[in-house]
């Protein structure tokens, strides 16, 4: 099957996983895909960074979801958080509906963080969000959490590729 995996990464995460994918597969790979760089393959595998509760990039899958019909797909996910972390559940559920929920292998991948690399209005974003949280007298769990994941690093692991290898094998 005529296999492609595209994704956006804005700081190089969800590169290096798209990376070890392909590499993995041995199939095709395509930064910053449109519709026409995809449609002529079997298999879609599409991966985007997380930016503020939703996946980059990933209206090219749900918004031509109709037009993809047929066509075996899996997503992936990279953010900062531990991939533990409950917010995944409510990503995915914001992302597909029931029925794609099913039809579609869906998968997350920590990332990393960097600083350095994040430009406009999503360095502002991160600045003002960081000083609300250093700000807060008794920060839940969760607050903590996010405190933590945006400093500067990277926790990408080739090993954490593997559930969606197995899958997209399995296809
Ligand atoms: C403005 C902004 C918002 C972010 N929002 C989230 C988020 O909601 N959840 C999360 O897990 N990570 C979030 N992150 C972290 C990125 O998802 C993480 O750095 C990821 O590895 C970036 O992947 P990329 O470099 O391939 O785009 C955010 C980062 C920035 C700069």
């Amino acid at each position: 099957m005529k296999t492609i995996v595209a994704y956006r990464s804005k700081t190089g995460y969800t590169k290096k996983y798209a990376q070890w994918i392909a590499d993995e597969l041995h199939c095709d790979i395509k930064e910053d895909p449109s519709y026409a760089d995809i449609e002529g393959y079997d298999v879609i595998i599409y991966g985007g960074g997380i930016y503020a509760g939703g996946i980059n990039g990933m209206k090219l899958i749900t918004g031509n979801y109709s037009r993809l019909r047929g066509k075996k797909i899996a997503l992936f996910a990279v953010g900062a958080l531990d991939g533990s972390n409950k917010v995944y559940e409510s990503l995915w559920n914001k992302t597909l509906n029931d029925e794609q929920q099913k039809a579609v292998g869906h998968f997350y991948f920590r990332g990393g963080f960097d600083y350095d690399r994040i430009k406009g209005a999503d360095k502002i974003m991160i600045s003002l969000l960081r000083s609300s949280m250093q700000k807060k007298k008794n920060p839940t769990e969760g607050q903590k959490a996010l405190l933590s994941a945006f400093e500067t690093a990277d926790h990408t692991d080739r090993k954490n590729i593997a559930p969606l290898i197995e899958h997209v094998k399995g296809l």
